[in-house]
This record gives C-alpha cells, structure tokens and sequence, in this order.
C-alpha cells in the first residue's frame, strides 16, 4: 500500500522517486524492499520481513521510505516508532543500491524521513553507524550528532533538553510486558550513559557510562527473540501518561538443554527510577519464572552496588566470584554469581 509519492526528481535528468509507504507492505513491495537491503547488509539487525509484513504493527510504526527507478527499488531507508508514543524513532537500516550512490538519494531519502519522523512528534532520532564514513558525512550533514559509541542521534527540539524531559522522575510507574513498540524507547535507553554497568551482561554489553556501544539496533531484538524462542519474559518499567520506557528486566530459559531448570535474569534501570528496580524484578520474576525453573542467577559485576542492593533486597545470595572477569577500559573487575529461588 503505497501512501504517496513525496517527490520526483532531485537530479538534472533523474527519474529517481521518493515514496512513503507504510507497513503492512505488499508482499511483493516488501520483497523488492527486502532484497535490495540484504543485497547491501548481508542480514539484517533485526528482521525486516516481519517489520514489513506488519507482523508488529500492532504496536509498532514501520515506515518505509523508497527510492524508485522506473518500478525498480534503488534506494531504501525505515523508521520505527511506538504507535503511542512517537517521542523516540529509530532509523535504520538505511541503503542505496550500489551503483546509485553519491547522487544525492541517501540525503533526499533522509530528508523526508526526517521531515515525516519530526511532523508525528518525534523527539530524538537515534541510529547505528553500521557502515562507511559516507553514511557517517550524510547524517552528520542532516543533523545528527555522535552520542556514544556507534549510536547518533538527532534531537528535533535540541532547546527541549530531551533527556532531562524524557527521563524525568516522576512516581507514576508501572511494569508491564514489553511489546515490539518498545523497540526505539529501549534502544534508546540502552544507549543512555546510566549509573547501573550492564543491560545484558550475559553477552557482555554494558552502559554507555562505561563502555562505548559496539552494537545497536540488534539488541531488542535479540532479547525478543530468544525470550520468544527459549522461554521467558521481559518487562519494562513505563512512566508517566507517554509510558516514556525508563527501565528493563528480562527472566529468560537457560539456553542449554542440560539446564532447562535454570533461567538468567538481568535488568537495567536509568538512574532516576532505581528505587522502582526492586519492583521491577520482583513482579518480572513473579510473572516470568516457568514452573520448572528451579534456581535464577543473575550475574553482575563486583562494582554494580545498585544491581547487588536489588537482587539481595529479593533474596539473592551470591554463590561464586569470578575474579577479574571482566575488562572495562584498563581495570579488571570480578563477575559475581548470585542465585535467587525459582518456583520450587
Ligand atoms: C550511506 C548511503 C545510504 C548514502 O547514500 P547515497 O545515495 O550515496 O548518499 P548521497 O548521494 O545523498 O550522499 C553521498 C555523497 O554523495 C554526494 N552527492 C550528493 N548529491 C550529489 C550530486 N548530485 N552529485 C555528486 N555528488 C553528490 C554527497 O555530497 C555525499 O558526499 P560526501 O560523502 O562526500 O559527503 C549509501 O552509501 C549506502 O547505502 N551505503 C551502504 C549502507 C550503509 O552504510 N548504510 C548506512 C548504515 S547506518
């Protein structure tokens, strides 16, 4: 379903088009789409044929901005945002077919992106350089700024002071199921320098405080996906009428068969919400734990005061210390193991 043509043209001669079209594509589009990005990314951070097809639309935007050439897809960049809460877009992945590039149809695809992202009430852009200095030049042209690590953003009301408004205290919290909505709002906080050292320290990824972001738009994802795979549940802490996404936990199955008894835990919470963490976790662990998990560990590092306070606040007792398990920067510091009850 294409939902306009925004513009034609761009160079002397050029028959390039600018189109919107919003998810559920047709299928036959969202293959179109689908090949020219696999062709340029190999595979995706996320999936785009399910984004595409709408299979989150229910709670997520997908909008698709093509570059067309006489009915062939030459160019291709997507927004995501929450459907009830536009304040945080994501971009990405964006692409030109190879032959097409340095004509001007990155930025024209961009600038439309941009202009829609900002009409729906988009706050912050964010995205994650995955690729040459020519797509860091174009974004740096249209706005966005280095944040940390691989992630840029482009805030649209830089006078707003977008962090302090977005993650403003404010007692009106509440835990329930992340949805695929929360896609850019937890990416954002992910990205977000935050006092608490790791979001999914199972694979090692840590705050932006501590360590610069290697990866971006594939965490959620990911942490959909494997709690939809092997088991489990993740929660996010939702605040204030906007349910602006302040924090995250996630109880999910032991991947390894010999330890379906088992499940991991981890959880990140930005540093105006970290008395609510407790809650958080209790309520993920309570909702998220299957009735054949028999213990729950939650690894942390020895210099997360905050996280070690939850879990012993939730019972925890720390049953192994790996010592300097892990290097942030030029320090060493020891991994610690601890163990909550599970439903036995
Ligand atoms: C990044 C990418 C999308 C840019 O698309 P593009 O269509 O080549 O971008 P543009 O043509 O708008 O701009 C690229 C360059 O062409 C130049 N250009 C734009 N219009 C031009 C014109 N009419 N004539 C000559 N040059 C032009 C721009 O000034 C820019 O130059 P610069 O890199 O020196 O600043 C494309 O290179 C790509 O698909 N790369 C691989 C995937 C990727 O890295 N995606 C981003 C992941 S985060």
């Amino acid at each position: 379903m294409k939902t306009g043509i925004l513009e034609t043209g761009g160079l002397a001669g050029s028959e390039v088009r600018i189109c919107r079209l919003a998810a559920p594509l047709d299928a036959k589009t969202a293959w179109k789409v689908e090949s020219l990005l696999v062709r340029i990314f190999e595979r995706g951070d996320y999936s785009f044929r399910s984004a595409l097809s709408g299979k989150y639309s229910g709670t997520l935007n997908c909008t698709v901005f093509l570059a067309e050439l006489r009915g062939r897809v030459v160019g291709a960049a997507i927004c995501l945002y929450a459907n009830r809460n536009p304040a945080i877009g994501l971009v990405g992945p964006v692409g030109v077919a190879h032959e097409r590039r340095g004509r001007g149809i990155g930025k024209r695809l961009m600038t439309s992106l941009i202009d829609y992202a900002a009409a729906k009430g988009c706050a912050a852009l964010y995205l994650g350089i995955s690729g040459n200095g020519a797509a860091q030049r174009l974004y740096r042209s249209l706005g966005f700024q280095q944040y940390k690590g691989i992630v840029m953003r482009r805030l649209m009301r830089p006078e707003q002071q977008f962090d302090a408004q977005y993650f403003a205290k404010n007692p009106d919290v509440r835990v329930r199921k992340a949805v695929w909505g929360d896609f850019a709002p937890v990416q954002a906080l992910l990205s977000c320098p935050c006092d608490m050292y790791t979001f999914d320290g199972r694979r090692g990824v840590f705050s932006s405080k501590y360590v610069e972001p290697t990866r971006f738009l594939s965490v959620f994802p990911e942490m959909m996906s494997k709690s939809a795979e092997y088991g489990g549940l993740i929660n996010v802490l939702a605040a204030g009428a906007g349910e602006n996404v302040v924090g995250y936990a996630a109880v999910c199955v032991s991947l390894t068969s010999a330890a379906r008894h088992v499940a991991e835990l981890d959880f990140f919470v930005h540093d105006n919400f970290v008395e609510q963490a407790e809650r958080l976790v209790r309520t993920t662990l309570a909702d998220g734990v299957a009735p054949n998990v028999e213990i729950v560990n939650c690894r942390c590092l020895g210099c997360d005061s905050l996280k070690q306070n939850v879990i012993e606040a939730l019972g925890g007792r720390q049953v192994a210390a790996l010592p300097r398990n892990v290097k942030l920067g030029d320090t060493y510091e020891d991994l610690l193991v601890y163990q909550l009850e599970g439903s036995k």
